[in-house]
């Protein structure tokens, strides 16, 4: 029994929960997100997470100026700042297309524009 047991798992690889997230999950770098910066392509970067808004954008509640204005960018700061509902939470989820590479976690692409506000 345990041989056939330990034949079948050299079969059938069996995948740790961390090895199916990492499997399943696409990460992006800064620059890539950087690229997507406007009404054409919008990406942003939330608590590490990258969403593309592309086609919510214009249905916004807070305008798609001020998504604008973060766009290709880390945003978590205007995000929590706006104090989201619960609802809108749950509504981003949708717009989720995978997470920052953990090497540019806690970094900000240069920019030239530093007065956002
Ligand atoms: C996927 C990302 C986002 C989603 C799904 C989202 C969704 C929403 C929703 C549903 C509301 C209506 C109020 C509420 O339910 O909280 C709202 C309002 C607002 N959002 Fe967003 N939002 C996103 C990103 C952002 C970002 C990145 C910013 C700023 C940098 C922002 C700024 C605002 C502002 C200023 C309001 C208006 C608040 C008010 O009038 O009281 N949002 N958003």
């Amino acid at each position: 029994m345990y041989h056939q047991v330990r034949r079948l798992c050299g079969v059938f690889k069996i995948y740790t929960f961390t090895e199916m997230s990492e499997q399943n999950i696409k990460t992006y770098t800064l620059e890539e997100v950087s690229q997507h910066s406007d009404v054409d392509s919008l990406w942003l970067i939330i608590h590490d997470d990258v969403y593309d808004v592309t086609k919510f954008a214009s249905e916004h509640p807070g305008g798609v100026e001020i998504l604008l204005d973060w766009a290709g960018q880390d945003a978590t700061d205007g995000f929590e700042d706006a104090n989201h509902s619960l609802d809108a939470r749950e509504e981003m989820e949708n717009y989720k297309i995978g997470e920052l590479c953990q090497e540019d976690r806690g970094k900000q692409i240069e920019t030239n524009d530093n007065n956002k506000w």
